[in-house]
């Protein structure tokens, strides 16, 4: 990981406890807009990514306090947390005592945040900068995709992504607040939970995050 993505990293964002997650402390920033411009001037990217990395979002808080609660999901067990921002569900997932984390995200400041945010929770989280999603699903126990419906895009490609992973013998969890694209009919729900998030980001500061499970045949049938 390039150095100056870590500086980055730490000079946009302030360590701080998550909400609802306490035990958890993250490099998080307080505003989107001005650190959106400061990654277009860093970058030079006209139009780049929002900074999600710089925010716990809804889905991601929803799994970790289900992992806080069900520690059994994930305890000796190998975790790769997809789309990871912040990599903030792979830090939960050893919290409850995972034996291993990998972090996947297309962004390379979500890539310095996770390893970042992993060291100040004592962690050590393996972090892979690359699109997943057209390769085979990796050989892991659990799967986490926290909040990877907001765009259609991603939507598409994530489900048929997880039900590959799901029929290689991966245990599938999903953490989403209700986002445009999610598949609902393919999920089954096992957990809800209030979570505070920020406006700079969502209509509501409290949203209601959810954690599914995937439904053992998918919608369309098999
Ligand atoms: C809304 S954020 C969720 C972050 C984190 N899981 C959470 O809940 O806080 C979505 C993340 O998906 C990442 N992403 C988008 N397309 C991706 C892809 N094809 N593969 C991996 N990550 C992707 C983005 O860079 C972003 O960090």
């Amino acid at each position: 990981m390039a150095v100056s993505a870590r500086a980055f990293v730490l000079r946009h964002t302030r360590l701080r406890p998550v909400p609802g997650l306490e035990e958890i402390r993250l490099h998080l920033a307080d505003q989107v807009l001005p650190l959106w411009h400061a990654v277009e001037a860093e970058t030079g990217d006209p139009d780049p990514p929002l900074p999600y990395w710089a925010f716990a979002w809804a889905g991601g808080l929803a799994l970790g306090r289900y992992l806080r609660e069900h520690p059994e999901a994930v305890a000796g067990r190998r975790v790769f947390d997809l789309a990871s921002g912040s990599g903030l569900c792979a830090i939960a997932a050893l919290n409850a005592g995972a034996t291993q984390a990998t972090g996947v995200d297309i962004d390379v400041f979500a890539a310095a945040a996770t390893e970042l945010n992993a060291r100040a929770n004592g962690r050590r989280v393996t972090v892979l900068r690359r699109d997943v999603l057209d390769e085979e699903p990796p050989d892991a126990d659990v799967i986490l995709a926290g909040d990877c419906w907001y765009v259609a895009g991603l939507a598409g490609r994530v489900l048929p992504w997880l039900l590959r992973a799901r029929d290689r013998g991966a245990h599938v969890l999903v953490g989403d607040p209700g986002r445009r694209y999610l598949p609902a009919g393919d999920l089954i729900e096992l957990a809800s939970y209030d979570v505070r998030t920020t406006t700079e980001l969502e209509d509501l500061e409290l949203k209601q995050g959810r954690v599914y499970g995937l439904r053992q045949v998918p919608a369309g049938g098999i």
